[in-house]
């Protein structure tokens, strides 16, 4: 992203970690997957109003992450089932509203249902322009560096590739997001301030927003509140903020 275009530019691109799922159903004395369930819930409305916002182009949401698999088994089981039922009630919708869907991440764990659904949706999803909805599941962010390189690898072992031309515009090309602005608001719920292996490449310049609300109850308000704090960011990227400011008076 230029330096120009980012102050004061609303994000182009918002990345989620959405926590707090289990919190929320526990809190209520309810079974996580409430939690989940409601979780869907609150994707349905984020979703909405990304697409509505002329200005947001990409909206990843962090579904299942590489490490998710340590859960009780009873727990990755409801997930993968939610994950499936919910594709298939909301692929149709997502198309009528001009969303195209996008999965990244190790696809392969997958039972052979879900990852048929899944190829469906991007595939009928493809040509819609009104906002890209990137779905991480069985993501990590050192597994998508570790299949880059060993595509690298794979050009060089074959002759197509010096080491020497190694660089980031090559490394980059390989990542699951080559194609797409890289994030520019990182947001998590749930209370927890880390990363937790999302996107570890991409998230070099992203401007992070923490928050308590739980998943469930992250509404489009609470959308807006982070991106009134982005707003009043001064995007740096190494330079002065002295010349961040000459650049943005006329
Ligand atoms: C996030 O909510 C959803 C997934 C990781 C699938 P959690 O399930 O992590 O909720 P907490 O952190 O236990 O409250
Ligand atoms: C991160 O949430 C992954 C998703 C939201 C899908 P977790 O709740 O699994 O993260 P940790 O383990 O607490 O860091
Ligand atoms: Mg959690």
């Amino acid at each position: 992203m230029s330096v120009e275009r980012s102050v004061l530019a609303a994000p182009r691109h918002i990345a989620i970690i959405m926590d707090g799922n289990g919190r929320w159903a526990q809190q209520r004395l309810l079974p996580r997957a409430v939690g989940h369930h409601a979780g869907v819930k609150a994707v349905r409305k984020i979703v909405e109003y990304c697409a509505a916002d002329s200005q947001i182009e990409v909206l990843s949401l962090f579904a299942f992450s590489s490490e998710n698999w340590r859960r009780p088994e009873t727990e990755v089981t409801l997930l993968m089932r939610l994950f499936l039922t919910t594709l298939q009630d909301e692929i149709d919708r997502l198309h009528k509203n001009n969303i195209r869907l996008r999965f990244i991440g190790d696809r392969t764990a997958f039972d052979s249902a879900l990852q048929q659904k899944m190829t469906e949706g991007e595939l009928k999803t493809q040509h819609n322009t009104a906002l890209t909805l990137v779905i991480a599941a069985n993501y990590g962010g050192r597994w998508d560096m570790t299949q880059a390189c060993k595509i690298v690898s794979q050009r060089i072992a074959s002759g197509e590739l010096s080491p020497c031309a190694i660089n980031e515009t090559i490394l980059n090309q390989h990542l699951c997001l080559a194609d797409l602005p890289e994030p520019d608001l990182f947001i998590r719920t749930g209370g927890e301030q880390r990363v937790s292996n999302f996107m570890l490449w991409q998230l070099a310049y992203t401007e992070l927003y923490f928050t308590q609300t739980l998943w469930p109850d992250f509404n489009q308000a609470a959308l807006q509140e982070a991106i009134t704090s982005f707003k009043s960011r001064q995007r740096r990227f190494g330079h002065t903020g002295d010349q961040i400011a000459a650049l943005a008076t006329p």
